[in-house]
């Protein structure tokens, strides 16, 4: 693992939109593995950025998400699907068909688990997958007790995560208790990985991710295994290093 900290938010997404931007400007059909979360509209607005000022083209590029929320249909405004039209797809020039996450609202989640790990799998291995972090270690959705060579599949979410997540939905609106994610061992299957962490509540998950012992119950922790991951932090979330 490469470790760098920044000490703003805003440089540590400078950085991970840079490595963004270098991996589609060497190989403008690169699959990029995205991820959603609030960590990552700086990173995307970047994206956006350069785009507009025609420094990169996202044409011939191929984007495969981490994971959306089962029972939500792309059009729910608490959706992954909204969140990546909204912050990047809808502002950039991604062609619609190269834009790829799991469908929350398919009939059977089961089902479409297995056909977006076929999908990865018949596309992959993906070039550059950026990750976000859980306050309680999860990559994805890939909680706490996750295998650590699961593929795509149907996550309970954990209280912890239920509770960090709800000021994304409306007042009253209670978050869906079931993620469809890419499993961890789908993750490692990447050439490059970067993660992102910013902020004070990201920095014990942060610690345990770095100089932890490798184990299920810090699914990150699974990147120290990996041969190319880069962690970037902000000085918060790496208070506990
Ligand atoms: C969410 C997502 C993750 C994300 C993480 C952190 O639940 N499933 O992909 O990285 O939790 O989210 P945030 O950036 O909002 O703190």
């Amino acid at each position: 693992m490469k470790i760098l900290i920044f000490p703003t938010s805003e440089a540590a997404a400078e950085r991970v939109a840079q490595q963004i931007l270098t991996t589609v400007r060497a190989k403008p059909q690169a699959r990029l593995g995205l991820a959603t979360g609030g960590t990552m509209p700086p990173v995307y607005q970047r994206l956006v950025t350069a785009y507009r000022t025609g420094q990169v083209s996202f044409a011939e590029t191929l984007s495969l998400n981490l994971d959306e929320y089962v029972g939500l249909a792309p059009d729910h405004p608490c959706s992954y699907h909204h969140f990546m039209q909204d912050t990047l797809f809808a502002q950039t020039d991604f062609a619609p068909g190269h834009t790829h996450l799991p469908r929350g609202d398919a009939p059977d989640a089961d089902v479409e688990s297995a056909r977006y790990d076929a999908l990865i799998a018949a596309n992959g291995p993906i070039d550059l997958q950026l990750l976000g972090l859980g306050p309680n270690g999860h990559i994805g959705f890939n909680e706490p007790s996750s295998s650590l060579a699961s593929r795509t599949r149907v996550k309970t979410l954990t209280s912890a995560t239920l509770a960090a997540n709800k000021r994304y939905f409306a007042a009253g609106e209670q978050p869906p208790k079931y993620a469809i994610t890419v499993g961890i061992g789908t993750i490692l299957d990447a050439r490059e990985i970067v993660l992102l962490a910013t902020g004070p509540s990201k920095a014990k998950a942060a610690a345990q991710m770095i100089e932890g012992p490798l184990s299920a119950a810090c699914p990150a922790s699974s990147l120290q295994m990996h041969q190319n991951t880069t962690v970037v932090l902000d000085a918060a979330a790496a208070a506990e290093l």
